[in-house]
C-alpha cells in the first residue's frame, strides 16, 4: 500500500466542504440568571424545585450561567473554531406568561447573542423551543390544550420578526417526543404528569404548534430563512425477526417516532398508532385540517441521536421493563403497548448507562433520506456523557468521548456515502450543564464545567474536535 493508496483502511474520511460543524445547548440548561430582566418561571423551575424530581434537588437558578457569561462563551467558540452554534430560546424570557406583548430585554439577550456568533463567523441556529413552556401556560392545561399551540405559533411569531433579520437556520420544536411521553406520560421531565391521553394529546398540540409556528415563521421570515425541526427518532430493534417481536418493534416505532414524522413528512397519523392506542383516546382532539396544518413544507429536518432501543414483545415471567434510556419512573410512557419489552443492548455504555453504537446513526440517516427524499438532514444532536474529571494540572482528557465522536462522524460519513444528504453536525454539547432529571451529574460537553466556579477548561475532546472542524477531515 502507498500513502495515497484510496483503499488503505486508515486514509481519512474526508467530508464536503461546506458542511456545518457546530455545537449545540439549550436554554434552561446553560443561562442561569432565572430571575433576570423580567423572566418568568417555566416549567423546569417548577419541576426542578419541586422535591424528588431531579437528583441532588439541582436546578437551572445558575446552570453554567451563560446569560452573563456568554461574551466569554462565545470567544471560546471562536478559538475551537466552531462553524455553527444551535441554541434555544427562553420562551419566558420573551414572552413571559406565555401570551401579550414581548420583553424586549429578553428579545435584546438573543440579537446580541446572534450578533456576536455572526461577529466571530459562527452561524446561528435558534431552536424556539427546547422543553421550557411559560409555567402560566402549563397552569392553563399545557400542551394537552389546544390553546397552547397557538399560543407558541403567537411566540414564534415575535421571535420571527425580533431576530429573522440576523438568523438563517430555524428549528421549531426540539425532541417533541420528550416533551409529550416524559414529560406527560412517565413524568421523569417537567411538568412531571403521568396520564396516558394527555401524553397522545400533548404530541398532537405540539405537532400542531410546529405546522402553525411554521407559517407564523414564513410570513415574517427572508426568503432564504431554513426553517426545520429537531426530532429524536427512535431507532428501534427487534430482538429477534418473530413476528411478535417485530410487532412490538413497530409498535414502539409509531409512538417513538412516526406520531410526529407522519404527520409532519407525510400529513397524516399512521392508522397502527390510532389502532394501539384506542384504549386510551379516540383521537377526537384532532379536528379537521390540523393534519394539513402540520404537513408544512420544511427546508431541512433536524435528527438528534445518541443510542438505539432493542425491544421484544413480553417475556413471560418477567415484569415488563420500561426503557430506561429517558429516566427511571414507575409509570410507562408508552401508551397502549406497555407491555413491550427493553432490552440492554451489548457492548461498552456511555455514564447515562446507554450503549455506543454508532451503525444506529447511519440507519436513521438512511431512513429518512429515504423517507423524505431531497430533504436535507442535519444531526442537531449527538454527543456523549462520560464521568469526566480535572487532572491535578486542571486539564481534562476524554478519549473515550473522541472515540464515541469518531464512531459517530464516521457513521455520518457511511451515510454520506450512501447517498444521504447530511448538512451539518451538532455536538451536545459545547459545555457541561444541566442534565434535566440528573441535574449536574452527567456531563456532555467538550468543554468541562466547575459547577462552584462556573471555569470552563475545553477538554482533549474540543481540541480534536477543533481539529476535525478546521480540516473538515477525520484523521
Ligand atoms: C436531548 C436533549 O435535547 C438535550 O437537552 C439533552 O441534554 C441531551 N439529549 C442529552 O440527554
Amino acid at each position: 500500500m502507498t500513502e495515497n493508496d484510496p483503499t488503505e483502511s486508515n486514509a481519512a474520511l474526508v467530508f464536503p466542504s461546506d458542511f456545518l460543524w457546530g455545537s449545540a445547548t439549550a436554554s434552561y440548561q446553560i443561562e442561569g440568571a432565572v430571575r433576570e430582566d423580567g423572566r418568568t418561571p417555566s416549567i423546569w423551575d417548577t419541576f426542578a424545585r419541586t422535591p424528588g424530581k431531579v437528583l441532588g434537588g439541582d436546578t437551572g437558578d445558575v446552570a453554567c450561567d451563560h446569560y452573563h457569561r456568554w461574551q466569554d462563551d462565545l470567544d471560546l467558540m471562536a478559538e475551537l473554531g466552531l462553524g455553527a452554534y444551535r441554541f434555544s430560546v427562553s420562551w419566558s424570557r420573551v414572552q413571559p406568561t406565555g401570551r401579550g406583548p414581548a420583553v424586549q430585554r429578553g428579545l435584546d439577550f438573543y440579537r446580541a447573542l446572534a450578533d456576536g456568533l455572526l461577529e466571530r463567523g459562527i452561524t446561528p441556529s435558534l431552536t424556539l423551543y427546547h422543553w421550557d413552556l411559560p409555567q402560566e401556560l402549563e397552569d392553563a392545561g399545557g400542551w394537552p390544550v389546544r390553546d397552547t399551540a397557538e399560543r407558541y405559533a403567537e411566540y414564534a411569531r415575535i421571535v420571527g420578526e425580533a431576530l429573522g433579520d440576523r438568523v438563517r437556520l430555524w428549528a421549531t420544536l426540539n425532541e417533541p417526543f420528550c416533551s409529550s411521553f416524559l414529560g406527560y406520560g412517565s413524568g421523569v421531565h417537567a411538568p412531571g404528569r403521568t396520564e396516558p391521553e394527555s401524553v397522545l394529546k400533548a404530541a398532537h398540540h405540539l405537532n400542531l404548534g410546529h405546522g402553525l409556528a411554521v407559517q407564523a415563521l414564513r410570513s415574517v421570515l427572508p426568503r432564504d430563512a431554513q426553517v426545520g425541526i429537531s426530532l429524536n427518532p427512535g431507532v428501534i430493534r427487534a430482538r429477534t425477526d418473530s413476528p411478535e417481536d417485530k410487532d412490538a418493534e413497530r409498535r414502539i416505532d409509531a409512538l417513538h417516532t412516526r406520531i410526529f414524522s407522519d404527520p409532519l413528512l407525510h400529513g397524516g397519523y399512521p392508522e397502527d398508532l390510532k389502532r394501539d392506542t384506542a384504549r386510551v383516546t379516540d383521537w377526537s382532539f384532532v379536528r379537521d385540517g390540523d393534519e394539513a396544518a402540520i404537513h408544512q413544507p420544511l427546508d431541512y429536518l433536524g435528527l438528534n441521536y445518541y443510542t438505539p432501543t432493542v425491544v421484544s414483545a413480553p417475556v413471560e415471567g418477567r415484569p415488563a421493563a420500561r426503557n430506561h434510556a429517558h429516566g427511571v419512573s414507575e409509570h410507562s410512557p408508552w401508551v397502549g403497548s406497555e407491555q413491550v419489552e427493553f432490552h440492554l443492548a451489548p457492548g461498552d455504555r456511555t455514564d447515562m448507562g446507554w450503549v455506543i453504537d454508532p451503525t444506529g446513526l447511519t440507519d436513521l440517516l438512511l431512513r429518512f433520506s429515504r423517507e423524505a427524499p431531497g430533504l436535507p438532514l442535519y444531526v442537531t444532536e449527538n454527543g456523549a456523557a462520560f464521568d469526566d474529571k480535572q487532572d491535578d494540572s486542571g486539564a481534562v482528557h476524554d478519549p473515550n468521548r473522541i472515540a464515541y465522536l469518531r464512531g459517530h462522524l464516521s457513521a455520518i460519513h457511511d451515510a454520506l456515502g450512501q447517498g444521504a444528504d447530511v448538512r451539518g453536525y451538532f455536538l451536545w454539547s459545547l459545555m457541561d450543564n444541566f442534565e434535566w432529571a440528573y441535574g449536574y451529574s452527567k456531563r456532555f460537553g467538550i468543554v468541562h464545567t466547575d459547577f462552584e466556579t462556573l471555569k470552563r477548561t475545553p477538554k482533549s475532546s474540543a481540541r480534536w474536535y477543533a481539529e476535525v472542524t478546521a480540516s473538515g477531515r477525520l484523521a
